[in-house]
């Protein structure tokens, strides 16, 4: 408890998954946070279940592509809660899938957009908040997918989520001298509606679970801890990383 008390966390795809998991879990470690994503229902909800709990939240719905969004999350942040700590940009789509030669080019630009510019455009706006409040981290959800395994069908999100490791790299060089940290989590098979849509059959999770070392997927929960541990200060020393909590997915050949 408390390892994030005085803190302000911005969490995007929060009406969901992992996002919805990290800022419930953030919330419960004292942190004010801002969620964020398009179904505005599903993160009053989640508002609601915070402040059930004693914490601190406020929503707002838009769309990560757009850059007047990701401004108003920061501005959010500091009028409610005086400024900014810690963002995770999470939010994501599998985007368009299939072999390369049938990949539209909208769809390539839409799910690069969606994965990759909205980190971009977070960054640019949550860096001058937090060099403001003299330090921050920022962290960004990759995957295993295009960093340790070519999985056929999916260029567009592989080339996407690798994009934001580079991202990452140059942040945490560009940005460590003001004590913010930059780093990417590399999640494994996870228990989401997203994980749900790739793995959607008892056949298909089945042989999902079967890929990683541990056997099994994981709950968004145990995507979250990982995220709380950069998010706080027992990290301070870690920027720049891109960090596998995949249940072994990325070294499992059994
Ligand atoms: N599940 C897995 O196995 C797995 C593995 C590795 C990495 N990841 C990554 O983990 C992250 C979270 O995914 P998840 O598994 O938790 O899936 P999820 O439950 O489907 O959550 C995706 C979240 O992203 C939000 N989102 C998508 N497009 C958006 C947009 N244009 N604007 C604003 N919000 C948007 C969704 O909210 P709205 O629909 O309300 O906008 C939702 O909250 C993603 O970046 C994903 O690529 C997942």
């Amino acid at each position: 408890m408390n390892r994030l008390e005085g803190k302000t966390a911005i969490v995007t795809g929060a009406s969901s998954g992992i996002g919805r998991a990290t800022a419930r879990l953030f919330a419960d470690e004292g942190a004010n946070v801002v969620i964020a994503a398009r179904r505005g229902r599903e993160l009053d909800e989640l508002s609601a279940e915070i402040a059930a709990r004693g914490g601190n939240a406020v929503a707002l719905a838009g769309d990560v592509r757009d850059a007047a969004y990701a401004q108003a999350l920061v501005q959010l942040a500091t009028e409610n809660f005086g400024g900014l700590d810690i963002a995770f940009n999470n939010a994501g789509t599998l985007g368009a899938m299939g072999p390369v030669r049938d990949v539209s080019l909208e769809g390539w630009r839409e799910t690069l957009d969606t994965n990759l510019t909205s980190a971009f455009l977070g960054a640019k706006y949550q860096v001058p908040a937090m060099r403001a409040r003299g330090g921050g981290s920022l962290i960004f959800t990759s995957t295993f997918v295009g960093h340790a395994i070519g999985f056929p069908g999916m260029a567009a999100y592989a080339a996407s989520k690798a994009g934001l490791i580079g991202l990452v790299q140059v942040l945490a060089a560009e940005h460590g001298v003001e004590n913010i940290r930059a780093n990417a989590i590399l999640p494994g098979g996870t228990d989401t509606p997203m994980g749900a849509a790739v793995a959607d059959t008892p056949e298909s999770r089945s042989l999902v679970e079967g890929m990683h070392a541990l056997k099994r997927i994981a709950a968004p929960e145990e995507i979250a801890w990982s995220v709380l541990h950069l998010a706080s200060d027992e990290s301070s020393f870690v920027t720049g990383a891109a960090i596998s909590v995949d249940g072994g997915i990325s070294i499992s050949r059994t």
